[in-house]
């Protein structure tokens, strides 16, 4: 069956957003690099693929219902943070965000009674459940050891080991 239009609408949306999330987070990782800080830097490097494989995976659905995803222009993110913690508590911000975003397209394809559409946002909405409970401890990690410069040390080690594993679902 076809997909709803205003569903796949709300779709090809979202991609963007997941696209700007990219953006988003190559900027922090930026503001990281640039202050020496290596380990935030590379989670947010990190976490900037994780958005495009985000953005991936819905323009293979709606490739696969024969709907031909439209890019759209992408918005410049705000360059400007006050200290460390600003890109962490805008983080946590954005993915507040995003996950009521991904709300609105699960209630768009609920209303058609869209199954298949709601089954793939499922995986988003978990997924959206974690990012927004790292946001979280990444600031509270900061306010807790971030203004000790060992306890900023260790914190930059421990993020530096994240590793980038391809986002799938088991839809696709
Ligand atoms: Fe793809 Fe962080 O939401």
């Amino acid at each position: 069956m076809a997909l709803d239009t205003h569903v796949s609408e709300m779709l090809n949306t979202q991609i963007n957003k997941e696209l700007y999330s990219a953006y988003l987070y190559l900027t922090f990782a930026d503001y990281y690099d640039a202050r020496g800080l290596k380990g935030f830097a590379n989670w947010y490097v990190i976490q900037s693929q994780e958005e495009v494989d985000h953005a991936r995976i819905l323009r293979r659905y709606l490739l696969d219902n024969e709907v031909t995803p439209k890019m759209e222009a992408i918005a410049q993110p705000d360059l400007t943070f006050s200290d460390d913690l600003a890109p962490l508590k805008a983080a946590l911000e954005h993915e507040q965000f995003i996950t009521r975003s991904i709300e609105e397209c699960y209630g768009a394809a609920r209303e058609v009674l869209d199954l298949r559409t709601m089954k793939l946002l499922d995986w988003f909405v978990e997924e959206q459940g974690e990012e927004e409970v790292n946001a979280q401890d990444m600031i509270t990690n900061m306010e807790l050891f971030g203004t000790d410069p060992m306890g900023l040390y260790n914190l930059d080690r421990e993020y530096q080991s994240r590793a980038y594993t391809q986002q799938t679902t088991l839809v696709m």
